[in-house]
């Protein structure tokens, strides 16, 4: 499987659009549902450039702990510099099918944009409930490919370039069974929320304009996909914005529950 790879370059890219208005607005409805309280310790799976790590830390405070979980050491790095003044946080090198806690360790756990990219998810979801005491809360949010509404004038191209985008990710449509995987891994699910990323103007700091880069990136070589294409699809949506007729939704569903 061809995934995305969180390598320094793919890491750095990643940082650069998660710093867009619009993950900094998502991350805001995350904290805001997470609710994290001072004292609590905090499990962020798959943390990434650690954004959301350094706000549950801020959280916690130093009476609390926050640990961050990321199997690249490109993404760990930057998490670390990010809390480099909060002693409270940890950061592990590791996978979510195997997490390196004991039992009951965590009052909390969040995991953003993750599980889409793990091959076991049942796996981890019971990793997951075994490092959170009983009662402990979760929130997961992920991305359905299914719910992205992007205007293009040549819309088989399109359709194509989606399908090889796809391959980015072991679960493109993770959130419609997350509810009942994560029931059957013995959580209890409290909330189902959804936030939509709206970009209905190509500005340099929204976040399809950067995405459209990454997926141009990435899809030559895949489902018949060419470099070629790839570069008309990119001069499709340009001049949609040109003409003014730009348009991009695209929704991540966001699952709150609590261990049994
Ligand atoms: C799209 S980024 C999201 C980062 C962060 N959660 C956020 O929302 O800012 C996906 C992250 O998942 C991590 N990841 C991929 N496979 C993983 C796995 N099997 N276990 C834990 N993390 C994983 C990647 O290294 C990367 O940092």
């Amino acid at each position: 499987m061809a995934m995305l790879r969180f390598d320094d370059e793919g890491a750095k890219l990643t940082e650069r659009l998660y710093a867009s208005p619009d993950v900094v607005a998502q991350r805001d409805t995350v904290l805001a549902r997470l609710a994290p309280r001072p004292g609590e310790r905090v499990l962020d799976v798959g943390s990434g450039p650690g954004y959301l790590l350094e706000s549950i830390a801020r959280a916690v405070g130093a009476s609390g702990a926050a640990h961050g979980l990321d199997p690249s050491g490109a993404m760990n790095e930057l998490a670390t510099a990010r809390t480099r003044e909060l002693p409270w946080v940890r950061l592990d090198e590791g996978e979510a099918t195997a997490l390196p806690y004991p039992n009951d360790a965590f009052d909390a756990a969040v995991s953003t944009q993750v599980y889409e990219y793990v091959p076991d998810v049942p796996a981890a979801l019971a990793e997951l409930r075994r490092v959170l005491r009983p009662g402990g809360r979760v929130l997961i949010l992920d991305t359905d490919a299914d719910s992205l509404v992007w205007h293009t004038a040549d819309r088989a191209r399109h359709r194509r370039i989606l399908e090889a985008w796809d391959k980015h990710l072991a679960h493109p449509r993770l959130p419609r069974i997350l509810p009942a995987l994560l029931r059957r891994a013995g959580f209890r699910v409290t909330g189902h929320h959804v936030h939509p990323i709206l970009n209905p103007e190509l500005t340099p700091d929204s976040f399809s304009a950067t995405q459209m880069h990454i997926i141009a990136d990435f899809v030559p070589g895949h489902r018949g996909v060419t470099e070629a294409d790839a570069e008309a699809w990119l001069a499709d949506l340009r001049e949609r914005a040109d003409r003014g007729e730009y348009f991009y939704c695209l929704n991540r569903y966001l699952f709150t529950a609590e261990s049994e």
